[in-house]
């Protein structure tokens, strides 16, 4: 779409096994579909520099990362990946469409390693100024189901190798965040089959069109 108004940012979330990536290329599709320019990247990761980051936070060999370098790495990854990629294409009117952001953060470090939120909404507001996504979904469905699915994918990484409770209070804090500004978030319900989920997502993303 030519248009000379910035692009939105888009955040997409949602604990392991519960199919971001196929609904991301759905949304990819569906946006395209509509005349929008579309920029999909992921986080931890999206440059070069934030990937080798994300090497790093992802390989369960490093097993001594205190939770202050994990939080730490995850922001300069995102700091990285903000200036060299995010805001540029925002900028240019193309719709942003990543793969974890912020809430990630929040979700993994905060209520996954207890990191107290303060200090991370200090990082959040240095590294991001006032940028915030414009919508963030969260494919949200039971612990045991989505790392069942997970399990069955491919070898664990270093977050993979967490235990239950770490998910379960994961999964809380995305659903804390979303009830607390429900007109930023859409929680969508990841349990059902894939055509039933790309249903509701189809009314979300219908929704945000109309709202544009
Ligand atoms: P992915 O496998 O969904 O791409 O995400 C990589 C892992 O990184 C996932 O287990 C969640 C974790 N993560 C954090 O712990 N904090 C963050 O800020 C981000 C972006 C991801």
């Amino acid at each position: 779409m030519a248009t000379n108004s910035p692009g939105k940012f888009l955040t997409i979330e949602g604990g392991e096994g519960a199919g971001k990536s196929t609904n991301i290329e759905f949304i990819n599709n569906f946006l395209t579909s509509n005349g929008i320019t579309v920029l999909q990247t992921r986080e931890p990761g999206g440059t070069p520099l934030s990937e080798r980051i994300r090497n790093i936070l992802l390989d369960k060999s490093e097993n001594s990362i205190h939770s202050d370098t994990e939080l730490l790495l995850m922001f300069a990854a995102r700091a990285q990946h903000l200036h060299e990629v995010i805001i540029p294409a925002i900028k240019k009117g193309t719709w942003v469409v990543c793969d974890r952001f912020t809430d990630a953060t929040y979700a993994y470090q905060g209520g996954g390693r207890g990191i107290e939120m303060q200090r991370i909404e200090k990082l959040e507001s240095w590294v991001q100024g006032d940028l915030r996504p414009d919508l963030t979904l969260i494919f949200d469905l039971p612990i045991e189901v989505g790392l069942e699915r997970a399990g069955k994918r491919s070898e664990p990484d270093r977050f993979e190798l967490e235990d239950i409770e770490f998910f379960k209070r994961v999964r809380d804090t995305y659903l804390l965040r979303a009830n607390q500004s429900p007109d930023k978030y859409a929680i969508i319900n990841a349990e059902p089959e894939l055509s039933e989920v790309q249903k509701e997502l189809t009314c979300v993303l219908n929704k945000l069109l109309t709202t544009t």
